[in-house]
């Protein structure tokens, strides 16, 4: 670590005991503009607010002369310049060219790959437009309905996450569904109600090698071949890929393969092929939409200077939460139920790019870096797991996602849903003191001997941080939107912890095991010599059951 970013840190460090001083309501006190410096509006139909974050104009500062020691501004350009910033795989991390609709050359190492990433997202626009016709039919001349995702990860999260999101611009289009999980349940269970004969299959896998989405992609192919015979496939099934060889070895029709590229990162690569799903869910038009959305945020991410700058302002807040107050945790709060699948989105995305201990060049000498991510729908969530956020003993900072406008036609429930999300931001910065509790227990008619009592419990810190993402309606534009802002935030982050946040060493272990078990699992007869004595007695637990 060089000497400016250990002294950047240290800064901050030494700025922290200053602001227990007051409380962040004080903040808003001493400056009537509060709201509108410390918030950042995208355009008149996005706005970022983080007023409620106990950080002053000193404590950005600091956090942007951190960015700057780490060179962030570098790091961006060559991010967005196609260089191998990828280090340990020697690739690009160019999804960003897969949402460019301007017509500038997209170099990606060295070669200009627009006409590439346009061909290819045009082939995918005339599929998604013949299913979604019912020019292109079944086996048995119906036209398709349903269409499943068999895919994992980054090949179905996103597509899952997306057709969720958008499901109002589904039109009359074929309804979406996913499979991922090895486990059978999940493939029997969302065929149960399909008819077959109007299904189309699209097995999505960056690598064509995913055991669980192999797994399922032939058990798929099993079922439809029982139910309308084997000529059935070609008309049922198609694929995205990275690995045209190895999809073809499966046997899915040539012309309903979709490729993408090694430089698409399986987090990042819903703007791709991936999100084939999606673009037969809610059609070319909309999926165009998505991309500019996207494509916003490209722009604000290079042009907005850093203290304006969302995406900047999003990580670094969360590098003075992770690295300074030492919080470990990071909520996501969506008051807007069809992104209830955002969460599980982030944690991907988030999870699986920063949780990393070593840097960029194998050292062990980072920060801690990439919080726990969670969250669920509010207001479901204040019913669930709130009493932690707002009275457990750790600080969890927390992002809340809502819409000015409601997407159901009912002004009532929205109006609701809108109350409790800011009610609940507010609690969380006011809190409540002893003595306001012993008030508010009095005014209840309380005697004092039960004031006294309960008054401890009815205490909330407050002081607890929040952003408030409002955007006008969850459109696929600002859909789009939503998902780039959360990905520059990710690179953001992984510039000042020095990582590498396109690779994920830490998913193969486990993998390399389940492959040297299964056999062991599968044949009650395989020996269990060799494994360690809690595997081996769990193992033969299972086969004095089964
Ligand atoms: O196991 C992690 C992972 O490699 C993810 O990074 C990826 O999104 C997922 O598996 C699925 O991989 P594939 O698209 O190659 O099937």
């Amino acid at each position: 670590m060089s000497h400016a970013v250990a002294a950047a840190f240290l800064a901050l460090d030494a700025h922290a005991p200053s602001l227990d001083a007051f409380r962040t309501l004080d903040l808003f006190a001493a400056d009537a503009a509060r709201f509108a410096n410390f918030s950042v509006a995208l355009d008149e139909n996005f706005l970022f607010d983080f007023s409620k974050h106990k950080v002053t104009r000193e404590t950005l500062d600091l956090l942007l002369a951190l960015a700057k020691a780490r060179k962030l501004e570098e790091w961006r350009a060559a991010l967005f310049a196609g260089e191998a910033v990828n280090n340990t795989e020697r690739r690009a991390a160019m999804h960003m060219a897969l949402r460019d609709l301007s017509s500038r050359a997209l170099p990606v190492g060295g070669e200009n790959m627009r006409p590439a990433i346009e061909a290819e997202r045009e082939k995918v626009y005339a599929f998604a437009r013949a299913i979604r016709s019912g020019e292109a039919r079944g086996a048995t001349g119906l036209p398709f309905t349903n269409v499943v995702n068999i895919g994992i990860g980054g090949s179905d999260l996103g597509p899952a996450m997306a057709a969720r999101a958008l499901s109002p611009y589904a039109g009359d289009g074929p309804r979406a569904h996913f499979v991922s999980n090895v486990d059978g349940a999940d493939l029997a269970d969302t065929l149960a109600d399909l008819d077959l004969a109007r299904t189309l299959f699209v097995v999505s896998s960056k690598t064509f090698t995913t055991q669980e989405t192999m797994a399922n992609a032939a058990s798929a192919r099993a079922r439809l071949v029982a139910a309308l015979g084997e000529e059935a496939v070609s008309r049922h099934f198609a694929a995205v890929s990275t690995r045209l060889d190895k999809v073809a070895a499966f046997g899915i029709d040539p012309s309903r393969v979709f490729g993408f590229w090694d430089w698409v990162g399986g987090r990042y690569s819903l703007w791709s092929s991936i999100g084939l799903a999606l673009a037969i869910a809610i059609g070319p038009e909309n999926f165009t939409q998505f991309l500019q959305g996207g494509s916003d945020v490209d722009e604000h991410f290079q042009a907005a200077p850093l203290d304006r700058n969302i995406p900047v302002l999003m990580g670094m807040l969360g590098v003075w939460h992770r690295n300074v107050m030492k919080r470990g945790a990071h909520a996501v709060i969506p008051y807007d139920q069809r992104l209830a699948r955002f969460p599980a989105y982030l944690q991907q995305l988030d999870m699986e790019s920063n949780g990393k201990s070593v840097t960029r060049e194998g050292g062990f000498d980072t920060h801690a870096t990439g919080p726990i991510v969670f969250g669920e729908p509010g207001t479901n969530g204040q019913h669930a797991f709130f009493q932690l956020l707002h009275q457990g003993t750790d600080v969890t900072p927390i992002d809340f996602l809502v819409a000015a406008e409601p997407t159901a036609a009912d002004t009532h429930h929205h109006a609701l849903l809108f109350a409790n999300c800011l009610a609940q931001a507010e609690a969380f910065m006011r809190g409540r003191t002893l003595d306001e509790a012993r008030a508010q227990l009095r005014a209840q008619g309380a005697d004092e001997k039960d004031v006294e009592r309960l008054a401890p419990h009815k205490v909330f810190s407050g002081d607890r941080p929040s952003s408030v993402f409002l955007y006008r309606r969850l459109d696929p534009r600002t859909f789009g939107r939503l998902v780039a802002l959360y990905e520059h935030k990710v690179f953001v982050q992984s510039v000042i912890w020095d990582i590498n946040p396109f690779d994920q060493w830490g998913v193969e272990l486990g993998k390399e095991l389940a492959n040297r078990l299964a056999p062991i699992v599968e044949n009650a007869g395989a020996s269990t010599a060799g494994l360690d004595g809690s595997t081996a007695g769990l193992i033969g637990w299972r086969r004095a059951k089964a």
